[in-house]
């Protein structure tokens, strides 16, 4: 089995954007973490990160030949209808993550166009969130979460 690990626009700035929001961990260090703990989950994770909507649109295309999706969408989030109804399209469960506590910052934070399509959220518990949402996403798909 194999997830895909899909980061949305500005992560690929993680460490050194507005670290007492996301903290200083990288965008290669997160992909090495979860890749690592597929590998003791008995998944093969693989890696990709766009800034642009349409990009992304086909990544989640394409994760049809994956078995879930840990997707951060960053701000498109909050009102990528394409991305939704991208999600909403295919088979693939789709685990969305949010490092940061979006409930607790601005206004147009609190909503997630993408959560009512998702399989599960896992929001504000720093880049652990994705090494949570992967042992979400093994658990859905039958494997071994812990
Ligand atoms: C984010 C939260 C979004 O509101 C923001 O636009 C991001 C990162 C998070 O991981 O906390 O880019 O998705």
């Amino acid at each position: 089995p194999s997830v895909l690990l899909l980061n949305g626009p500005n992560l690929n700035l993680l460490g050194e954007r507005d670290p007492a929001q996301y903290g200083t961990t990288t965008l290669a260090d997160v992909e090495r973490r979860v890749t690592a703990l597929g590998e003791e989950l008995g998944v093969t994770v693989t890696c990709a990160q766009s800034n642009s909507e349409g990009a992304l649109v086909d990544h989640v295309h394409a994760a049809r030949a994956h078995q879930a999706i840990v997707f951060n969408p960053g701000a498109y989030a909050h009102y990528s209808i394409a991305l939704r109804d991208a999600i909403d399209a295919i088979p693939t469960p789709c685990f969305e993550v949010h490092i940061s506590n979006v409930h607790a910052r601005e206004e147009f934070r609190h909503t997630s166009v993408i959560a009512p399509v998702a399989a599960g959220c896992i929001i504000g518990c720093g880049v652990l969130g994705y090494e949570l949402a992967l042992r979400a996403a093994v658990g859905h798909i039958g494997g071994r979460a812990t």
